[in-house]
């Protein structure tokens, strides 16, 4: 029998017999790493779950178990084989709840299950094909007053382009000329958000509730339901002190008052029988004359929802994909030599003709993904891979670190497109590329943002060069909500 190595990291049994992930701190465990420097906590996890390790880590904190799964297989089984074991992370839903509220994001159960199905069609490739068009024109636009050799705020710019199209697209409106006040606004509540992620007042409060709401749920009656109901309610944020907080409020306030304002020119359109066939007429219609109607509180919920999650992420792909092909010139050829080679300004016919341009996008997707974790809560106890957990272990995923195995991608810090030629595409297992999720959760706007990115990325290059300023230096990065360009990437253009 081969003898077993006394250090041999186990491969099964409960999460207090996992590995634990390095650099607990006594009385804050992870909680104050995860908080102050993401990048250093990533970058452990790759280090410490590398290929042929037990694939999950433990992450020390105060209340539930919490694991870091960054395994193939095991993320196989969260996302999609026990997807129904597992409900949204409660941190994401609490730091969430001001601006999607119990949108198609945050939502779980049943509420989910009814919005999914009655969205996912309006998300359909197909659907989507009339939506080209606009993401050429708002691109065209936002390009007029672009001068020959300036240094421009890419980031920034990728912003404006990505909410105009999200405003025109989904519920077309014209958001071009407020796109800054907007932006703020949403900046000031993602900062709120990601401040609020992992912060101990969150944390507790969390807790608190949780257990007040399974107290609830282990007695019959009406008394129960009620102590369950409240343990629910206390899961969700309140009170909003301090001057982030306040910065929150009144950018949640300018956002309610422009998706009301959206709404009621909706419904004024309708009347007069003349409603855009956008998808928050499509929303309304459903709100107004459908059967299990939606509150306005949900067609709110939703519209924020898909406001915020359909532009921010895509425009952080976008300016990371300018960037990177600023820094690899040759690859920045090729790219251009594609889209040179269209007959005019790229259209949605145009769309097989861009696979490089495709591959450059997904690319930058897996070297920086926007939604750079993400994670679950368990609703039952359950076993995962060999180990057990209990109903409310948290489990948490990264894309950053999974698209960072070297099993999987070799050479990982390597800007290589090719890795998304069919081939190589097919020959990796589906969870090792995760910028979009997976699984009966994954992003309902995937489709969406890889045709906007093509269209957009297609007509920026057909008109200028981009150029880094200091090529051999890597961006700053900013991982908050989501993982942004900490200086908004200037970046030099050069009119073609
Ligand atoms: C590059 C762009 C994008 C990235 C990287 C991205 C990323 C993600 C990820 C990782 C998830 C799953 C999170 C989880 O499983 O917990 C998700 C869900 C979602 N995304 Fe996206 N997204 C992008 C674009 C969009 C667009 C354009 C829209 C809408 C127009 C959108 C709307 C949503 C919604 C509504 C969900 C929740 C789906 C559900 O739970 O049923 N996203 N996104």
């Amino acid at each position: 029998m081969n003898a077993v190595h006394p250090e041999a990291p186990r491969t099964s049994g409960t999460v207090a017999q996992m590995p634990v992930l390095g650099g607990a701190e006594r009385f804050f465990g992870h909680n104050r790493v995860v908080a102050s420097d993401r990048r250093g906590f990533l970058e452990r996890i790759v280090r410490e779950a590398p290929a042929g390790s037990p694939g999950c880590l433990r992450f020390v904190a105060s209340g539930p178990d919490v694991v870091i799964i960054n395994d193939p297989h095991l993320l196989q089984e969260v996302l999609i084989d026990k997807a129904k074991s597992f409900d949204k992370s409660l941190i994401l839903k609490y730091a969430l709840e001001p601006l999607g509220g119990e949108g198609l994001f945050t939502s779980d159960g049943e509420l989910w299950r009814r919005q999914r199905k009655w969205m996912a069609p309006l998300f359909h490739p197909r659907r989507l094909e009339s939506y080209g068009d606009a993401m050429v024109a708002v691109t065209k636009r936002a390009i007029l007053d672009w001068k020959d050799g300036e240094t421009r705020l890419i980031h920034h710019d990728t912003t404006r382009i990505a909410m105009s199209i999200a405003g025109k697209t989904l519920f077309d409106a014209d958001t071009f000329g407020e796109a800054d006040e907007i932006g703020h606004a949403l900046t000031d509540a993602l900062d709120w958000t990601s401040a609020n992620s992992p912060s101990v007042l969150a944390l507790l409060q969390i807790i608190g509730g949780r257990r007040l709401q399974r107290f609830g749920e282990a007695r019959p009656g009406p008394l129960g339901e009620r102590l369950s109901k409240a343990g629910l309610a206390v899961q969700k944020p309140r009170f909003f002190p301090g001057k982030q907080g306040k910065k929150l409020v009144a950018a949640i306030e300018l956002l309610d008052a422009r998706v009301q304002r959206m709404i009621d020119e909706r419904r004024a359109a309708a009347t007069r029988g003349t409603p855009p066939n956008d998808l928050l007429s499509q929303l309304l219609t459903a709100h107004d004359e459908g059967e299990g109607r939606m509150s306005d509180r949900q067609v709110r919920d939703e519209i924020l929802t898909l406001f915020v999650a359909g532009h921010e992420t895509t425009a952080s792909g976008l300016a990371w994909t300018l960037a990177l092909l600023g820094r690899n010139p040759d690859i920045l050829r090729a790219v251009i030599a594609e889209v040179d080679a269209l007959p005019g300004d790229p259209t949605v016919a145009d769309l097989p003709r861009l696979g490089l341009t495709l591959r450059v996008f997904k690319e930058a997707l897996r070297l920086y993904p926007p939604v750079f974790l993400f994670g679950r809560a368990a609703n039952e106890a359950l076993t995962l891979g060999s180990w057990s957990l209990k109903q409310d272990t948290a489990v948490i995923l990264s894309p950053w670190t999974i698209h960072r195995r070297a099993d999987l991608w070799p050479d990982p810090e390597r800007f290589d497109p090719d890795r998304f030629l069919p081939e190589h595409e097919a020959a990796r297992p589906k969870t090792a590329y995760l910028p979009f999720g997976a699984g009966p959760r994954v992003c309902i706007g995937n489709h969406f943002a890889m045709m906007e990115a093509q269209l957009v990325l297609a007509m920026l290059l057909r008109r200028f060069h981009f150029a880094l300023p200091s090529p051999e230096q890597s961006p700053p990065l900013a991982f908050g909500a989501t993982l942004r360009p900490a200086d908004e990437l200037p970046l030099q253009v050069r009119r073609r």
